[in-house]
């Protein structure tokens, strides 16, 4: 067998609560490497002074990182951007590309506002808590905290009208292994209702 480069997926057989080995998963372990995490987020912003202080001064992400440049290095396109990077405290970023213009990102038009979001990490119930009270001092509105049993956490809008959340891991002991071990049906049984959803969709 084909040598696995070092840190590719691996399926431990014997896994406590893991559901029984896919093809997928076969293919997973002999064949693709690991890819470990986020690297960089990257949205577009209304401004750039506006981002930094909201995700500087508010939220408490350092600046690390601004280019500037008058074209785009990936497709060649020539417009004047500033691209600038907050960082987490795991290394991972969130980035901003800043064209010449004041235009708010428009959000997707065919997607509740509640979908698209990401969720930044912190370690306790407290700090959410604090985050909560800091936004709302700085007049940003804020939903929840929401305690959705394996993860407690608020919402709100960064000045882009990208949705935020805040969260802190909850869950008991096994949780996430059930999850895991359950997720696979899940996922086919709710494609079988969107399917019949649709259905009654057209059908009526
Ligand atoms: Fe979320």
């Amino acid at each position: 067998m084909e040598k696995r480069p070092p840190g590719s997926y691996v399926i431990r057989k014997g896994d406590p609560g893991r559901a029984p080995r896919t093809a997928r998963e076969d293919i997973l372990v002999d064949t693709i490497p690991a890819l470990n995490g986020l690297y960089h987020f990257a949205y577009p912003c209304r401004d750039a002074d506006e981002t930094r202080h909201f995700y500087e001064d508010i939220l408490g992400l350092p600046l690390v990182n601004c280019m500037t440049s008058e074209k785009v290095p990936s497709t060649g396109e020539e417009t004047p951007y500033a691209h600038f990077f907050f960082e987490f405290g795991d290394g991972s970023y969130v980035a901003f590309f800043d064209l010449p213009d004041y235009e708010k990102p428009a959000p997707s038009p065919n997607t509740p506002a509640w979908v698209q979001h990401f969720a930044i990490e912190t370690a306790s119930k407290e700090n959410v808590e604090f985050m909560r009270q800091r936004l709302i001092d700085n007049g940003v509105e804020v939903l929840g905290p929401v305690d959705h049993g394996f993860v407690y956490s608020i919402y709100f809008f960064d000045p882009n009208g990208l949705r935020l959340e805040i969260a802190t891991r909850t869950e008991g002991p096994g949780v996430l292994a059930k999850a895991r071990a359950e997720a696979p049906g899940q996922l086919e049984e709710w494609s079988r209702r969107k399917a019949a959803f649709i259905d009654e969709q057209a059908g009526s």
